[in-house]
């Protein structure tokens, strides 16, 4: 990677660090504006790293008021990153250190250290949060057990590990685990527990408590439920135990992110946590069920083995995002949930991948490490992890992991201690596949077929295009999923994998009666770009026969981006076999609801543009706009009678359930009447906007009302309905960003932002707002650069308080290289004018740094 600017860290200077922490006591005498904490902190000498060193403690924003060594009173003047102490003063086989601060957690707006939501405490310490909490060697290369006081006149006062006494004004807990700081987590606050049990397989009785505030304690049900299944999950399929007495979760209205695994009190933004049928959603339950596994899983791939720097963060987030995915696959539908997470690493990660942030899996050197909690560490680090699988076969997969917990419990691990089990456990050499980590950019991969007398040939070129700092790039081993189907569509070639690792390679399959065609990169079995030229039949063939379900449905994706690439880039019309292989999917009762509902969705205008640009052409954000809307039109009426028909037989009676099954039912029943709404001026929307007794079918209608152009009445009335609701509300606000009409977006957003409800200050309601309108791809872009202005000043507003926000929120603009001139210029101006601006944060100025080259 570029240099990002004189304060970048990189991976090459990790140096083990010289004192190692036993024990830490902490006690917390809590007060918004002046919370005390004490810290008394057992060091021993790390036997690796010979000779005398300084010890150096991170701190910031911290008031020392003493510090000691084995009691000794120490005269220290802290720096503005930390405090150092000379070696001279540190007895050689270890010592005591002991301190006192004071912090104030009613002024911390970052929302990372000790801050305060709606009255109560709260902590988030990953990455660097510790160091705002007290003096500590805040990396996680340093495990320690950790005993804490609280002390504060508050019902509910928690931290991690096991209970170990409490009191009128205070609570003791104990973890017996050594951990990293970022692992830390403290709540203090009114709350109410939704509480169950979970019996371990060697029956360790748990007590499990979500922990909300008072009023929301009956939307945890589902939580709760998800957070048991995937205990059992873990056990059964990964054969790891929860390891304390009490599981805690805390739901908390101001989080940065969505939740954070500290160990066993995990704490929750709280729209991944509360839900009833009246006010989430089909895809916020999914949602809940999803990041609740996530973070449990975090148990074992995080907590009992960690990172040793923040540079092998896709170590523990990979692994646990790929295993979230399993435990959601076998919850639900695995075919449904592959092409789920093909979208998001589609549209999140490729867009980073093929821009100025691109980057490793794991990064070489950064700046801010909040910048790197990226969807390539997430996304594509799980797609690392499931092409490995892949390769090694299932059962070598478990036999690498096994060793992998059986190694390093207890360790903070590298990317290399990682592959070394897999080579270690399977016996192959894996120095190649470490190119997944080590490289950045999205390969291209372009298959050619040649057909000569039964014998189907295919050659493969592989090409990674350059990105910042990797100017020239090597082959990558790429994992192909194929089948190949006979004309009448039976399977002559049922999947095989091969093994690309070179830059061009060539496949023969031998003595075939007819000219198959091929089903290449079945279940998307690596994450790259495939191009290859196929015509419009084909697809339709495909679309209809392949037996991989993937690859069926990226059939008819594949056709659907083609077709709207042409009508946005020459104004054609699409094909008829377009619609009529649509009209077979939407007419097969074979299928599950949710598979065709995902059929039936249209790329987005977003996607559209990167395949455009890939192409070599200059998106146009407003004639994709036309386009997309057009095809959307000729479809519905091309298919109006099957749409009525499945909207009718798709309506899911009796009292809702978030299961699958109805889901998927609900899924094709909204995308039908979004189609239809656009026929029949919104009457059915209208009709099922006030009969919903969900929010799903609610916020659906009115969806699909404000898509054409309706839906003012229906606003104001949900906005009524829902004013009191915080997370509804939050829907309120992205929705109508996300669907006002391109040459309004910048009028309705600057209504919405000067609405009495913007509260700015919270992270759910900015990206709502701000994140909404850049998914807005026409308004976003609309020629006059109204909305780039608007999302900059705001991210000039919020970078004071929130930089961690505010840097995340800026990567609207990085696909500003995609476009015409005007537009680059326009963007540019607003990240120069940003990067202009006196006392940026560290945080938003890499990102802004990075964007500009
Ligand atoms: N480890 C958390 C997870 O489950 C994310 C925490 C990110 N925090 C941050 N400040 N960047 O994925
Ligand atoms: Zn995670």
């Amino acid at each position: 990677m570029k240099d990002a600017g004189p304060q970048a860290i990189h991976l090459s200077d990790y140096a083990p660090p010289p004192w190692l922490v036993e024990t830490v006591h902490l006690t917390f005498r809590l007060d918004p504006q002046s919370t005390r904490v004490l810290s008394r902190i057992r060091f021993r000498r790390n036997p690796a790293v010979p000779g005398d060193h300084d010890l150096w403690l991170d701190g910031e924003k911290l008031t020392l008021t003493r510090a000691a060594i084995d009691g000794q009173p120490l005269d220290l003047v802290p720096e503005s990153t930390g405090l150092r102490v000379p070696a001279a003063l540190l007895p050689a086989d270890g010592f005591e250190w002991t301190a006192e601060v004071s912090i104030a957690p009613a002024e911390n707006t970052t929302l990372m250290g000790l801050y305060m939501s709606k009255g109560m405490y709260c902590t988030q310490c990953e990455a660097e949060g510790f160091r705002k909490i007290t003096y500590y060697p805040d990396r996680p290369d340093v495990m320690a057990r950790f005993h804490v006081r609280i002390e504060g006149d508050l019902p509910v006062l928690l931290s991690n590990g096991n209970p170990a006494g409490s009191g009128d004004g205070w609570a003791e807990w104990e973890d017996p685990w050594p951990k990293p700081s970022y692992l830390f987590a403290l709540v203090a606050g009114d709350l109410v527990a939704h509480s169950g049990s979970f019996t371990t397989a060697s029956g360790r009785d748990v007590a499990l408590n979500i922990w909300v505030r008072p009023g929301d304690e009956t939307k945890c049900a589902y939580a709760l439920d998800s957070l048991i299944r995937s205990m059992r999950w873990d056990e059964e399929v990964y054969g790891r135990e929860y390891d304390l007495d009490v599981f805690n979760i805390v739901a908390v209205d101001d989080f940065n992110m969505g939740a954070m695994e500290n160990k066993g009190l995990n704490i929750f933004n709280s729209r991944y946590v509360l839900a009833s049928p009246e006010t989430a959603t089909d895809q916020d339950y999914e949602n809940i069920e999803r990041i609740i596994a996530h973070e449990y899983f975090h148990n074992w791939t995080g907590n009992r083995i960690t990172c040793r720097d923040w540079f092998q963060l896709c170590l523990k987030e990979g692994l646990t995002v790929y295993r979230d995915q399993q435990f959601s696959g076998d919850m639900r539908s695995h075919a449904v949930k592959r092409i789920e997470d093909v979208l998001t690493l589609r549209t999140r990660q490729f867009r980073e991948d093929g821009g100025p942030l691109a980057h490793n899996v794991r990064p070489e050197s950064y700046v801010e490490i909040n910048n790197f909690y990226t969807a390539t560490v997430y996304e594509k680090g799980a797609e690392v992890i499931g092409m490995l699988r892949r390769l090694v076969g299932a059962d070598a997969y478990d036999a690498a992991l096994r060793l992998y917990f059986e190694r390093h419990d207890g360790q903070a691990c590298t990317i290399e201690d990682w592959i070394a089990v897999f080579e270690d456990a399977t016996h192959r050499d894996l120095s190649q596949f470490k190119r997944w980590y080590t490289q950045a950019g999205t390969p291209r991969l372009r298959v050619s077929e040649d057909w000569d007398d039964g014998t189907l040939t295919l050659t493969f070129r592989q090409w990674v295009p350059p990105t910042p700092g990797q100017p020239l790039k090597e082959a990558m081993p790429i994992p192909v999923a194929l089948g190949l189907l006979a004309p009448d569509g039976t399977e002559v070639q049922p999947t095989v994998v091969l093994e690309l690792t070179d830059p061009e390679q060539s496949f023969r399959f031998e003595g075939l009666a007819e000219r198959p065609v091929p089903s290449i990169l079945r279940g998307f079995s690596a994450p790259v770009i495939l191009e290859r030229d196929q015509s419009v039949e084909e697809r339709a063939f495909l679309l209809a026969h392949d037996t991989d379900p993937f690859n069926r449905w990226e059939a008819g994706r594949s056709l659907a981006r083609d077709v709207l690439a042409d009508m946005a880039t020459n104004g054609s019309e699409p094909p008829q076999l377009f619609f009529d292989g649509l009209r077979s999917l939407l007419g097969d009762r074979t299928l599950d609801p949710a598979f065709v509902a995902l059929a039936l969705r249209l790329p987005s205008e977003e996607a559209i543009a990167e395949h455009l640009h890939g192409q070599g052409h200059t998106p146009d954000p407003a004639a994709i706009h036309t386009a997309r809307r057009r095809l959307s039109l000729l479809r519905a009426q091309d298919l109006a009678a099957d749409l009525g028909c499945r909207y009718h037989e798709m309506m899911v009676p009796g009292p809702y359930s978030p299961d699958a099954g109805p889901a998927g039912r609900r899924a094709l029943r909204n995308a039908a009447l979004a189609a239809l709404s656009q026929l029949d001026g919104g009457a059915r929307a209208a009709e099922q906007f006030y009969g919903a007794d969900n929010m799903t079918e609610q916020l659906a209608a009115l969806s699909a009302l404000l898509e054409i152009g309706a839906g003012e009445t229906e606003l104001a009335a949900f906005h009524d309905r829902w004013k009191g609701d915080r997370l509804v509300m939050d829907k309120w606000f992205s929705l109508q960003a996300m669907l006002a009409p391109p040459d309004r977006a910048a009028s309705v957003a600057r209504t919405l932002a000067g609405h009495p409800a913007f509260d700015w200050k919270n992270p759910n309601r900015f990206r709502a707002l701000i994140g909404g309108l850049a998914a807005n791809a026409a308004g976003f872009h609309d020629p006059s650069g109204d909305c780039y202005r608007f999302v900059a000043d705001w991210l000039l507003r919020l970078d004071p308080l929130n930089p961690q926000m505010a840097a995340r929120m800026s990567t609207a603009f990085e696909t500003w290289g995609r476009y015409d001139g005007g537009r680059q210029t326009l963007i540019r101006q607003e990240l120069s004018r940003i990067e202009a601006t006196e006392g940026l944060s560290r945080d938003l100025r890499e990102m802004v740094m990075r964007m500009l080259g």
